[in-house]
């Protein structure tokens, strides 16, 4: 297709029309013919936008390049490889499609909420992590006050939760919008899906792009809906973390420690939040209703999650038995080139703390407060694969599972209060025999 109709194309595409075909039938089940379209759509759209001689006003090219985020989703989830073969995909015109964590949770669209991909500072990036956990702990307090009233008609309907199980998921997301009460707010979003793209770009579309594009199951599953949106909850306090953890690693080279800890202090602030929310998950999902939906999210595993790899690699640096999985997840294989001597994550910075010093000691504080709670998740997690994988069976980010996840869970900053060493140094992988899809550094799929 031509430059222009590419663009018509994709202006009128009625986006409204898809995301309630995809919540009325789950995403799994979108009709093929659909998801094709808009996977051919993404690659026209791309090479328009790579057009040298292409010339888009400034609202328009906004409104593409966001389109363009929500189109490669539905590309990469109608790889028939699943993923699976990125090397052999090479081969193919359309390139290597990334593993299906990214497109299931829309990672790329939720970070361009947060503003992650525009270099922003750690103070504006918490700013807007915490306008969007108070949006989205609403937003599912809402769905299950509605599904719970038996108003709820569209979506999640499927293996509904015990009256116990839904009582304690009210009593904990209300404590939990409770905590977030205070934080900065986002406007309401329109109660029907915008037909338009543009109603979603930039700040005005945050809120819609939140409740409508972000959150979008693979099936009709009410427990499904309530692991994608803790999903979500954990990326988003993950980034504000990790923002803050950087911010801190900064400080502390620059020897300015109260400003480090000002940052440790608020990273471990979301970190506890983060807890309570894979608390609400462990408390109320049965065995069940996870395995009723589990097949159809296929290999999306949040070993995939380029900001927890990131905040672990950056907190402990690469831990040696992390790094076939992060070699295999080609999101992932860029953090393999922090395996260097100049890397120094904030274990190594703790360190060289000058001793004696108050300073000193209150960014210790922060550290020991954010290192308790990390691993107090950890072990919940850990915990999750016990109870609900079936005994010996892999992770579905083909991972051991449980023994894999066991292998690194207590590398932590301190232990019995005392800081921690290095775990043992690996060396990086020779890269140069790896497929093309692994040696990339700078992860153009983030
Ligand atoms: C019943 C629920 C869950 C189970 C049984 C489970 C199980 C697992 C397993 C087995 C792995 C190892 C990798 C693999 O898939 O092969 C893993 C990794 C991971 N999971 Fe979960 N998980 C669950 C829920 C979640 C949720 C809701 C999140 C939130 C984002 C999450 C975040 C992670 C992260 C960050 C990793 C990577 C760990 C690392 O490599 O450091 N998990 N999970």
């Amino acid at each position: 297709m031509k430059a222009p109709s590419v663009v018509r194309a994709v202006l009128d595409f009625d986006v409204a029309e898809y995301v309630s075909t995809t919540r009325a039938v789950g995403r799994h089940h979108l009709d093929p013919e659909l998801r094709n379209r808009m996977a051919e759509l993404y690659l026209d759209l791309r090479d328009a936008l790579h057009e040298p001689d292409a010339v888009f006003d400034r609202q328009e090219l906004r409104v593409l390049r966001f389109a363009e985020l929500a189109l490669q989703s539905e590309w990469k989830l109608a790889d028939p490889s699943g993923g699976a073969d990125c090397a052999g995909l090479l081969n193919t015109v359309s390139g290597p499609r990334g593993k299906r964590y990214q497109p299931y949770a829309n990672v790329r669209l939720l970070n361009q909420v947060l503003g992650t991909r525009r270099g922003s500072s750690d103070a504006s990036i918490e700013y807007r992590c915490r306008q969007t956990l108070r949006f989205l702990v609403r937003s599912w307090l809402e769905y299950e006050q509605r599904s719970s009233n038996g108003t709820e008609t569209t979506w999640g309907w499927q293996r509904p939760l015990t009256p116990d199980a839904m009582s304690e998921r009210l009593d904990r997301l209300a404590r939990l919008r409770q905590d977030t009460a205070d934080w900065p707010s986002l406007p309401r979003p329109h109660p029907v899906p915008p037909a338009r793209w543009h109603h979603y770009v930039g700040d005005a579309g945050r809120s819609d792009t939140l409740e409508y594009l972000v959150n979008l199951p693979q099936t009709q599953h009410h427990d499904e809906n309530a692991f994608l949106r803790v999903i979500h909850l954990t990326e988003v306090t993950t980034s504000g973390i990790l923002a803050r953890t950087l911010g801190a690693k900064t400080w502390l080279e620059a020897g300015r420690l109260r400003e480090a800890a000002m940052c440790l202090e608020r990273a471990a602030a979301l970190a506890s939040l983060q807890l309570d929310v894979m608390r609400v998950l462990r408390r109320t999902m049965s065995v069940e209703n996870f395995l009723g939906f589990r097949k159809e999210t296929g290999d999306a595993s949040a070993v995939q999650m380029t900001s927890s790899q990131a905040l672990h690699v950056h907190l402990l640096g690469v831990h040696p038995l992390k790094v076939e999985a992060l070699e295999r997840v080609p999101e992932n294989a860029f953090l393999l080139f922090h395996l260097n001597d100049r890397f120094r994550p904030l274990r190594s910075l703790l360190h060289e703390l000058p001793r004696d010093c108050d300073d000193s000691a209150q960014v210790l504080a922060a550290a020991r407060e954010l290192d308790e709670t990390l691993y107090a998740w950890r072990r919940l997690h850990l915990g999750l694969a016990h109870r609900y994988l079936p005994k010996d069976s892999m992770g579905s980010g083909g991972t051991s599972g449980a023994p894999y996840l066991a292998g690194f869970y207590q590398d932590r900053l301190f232990h019995a209060g005392e800081l921690t060493p290095h775990p043992v140094p690996v060396i990086a992988p020779a890269l140069e025999g790896r497929p093309v899809w692994a040696r990339a550094i700078f992860s153009p799929m983030n």
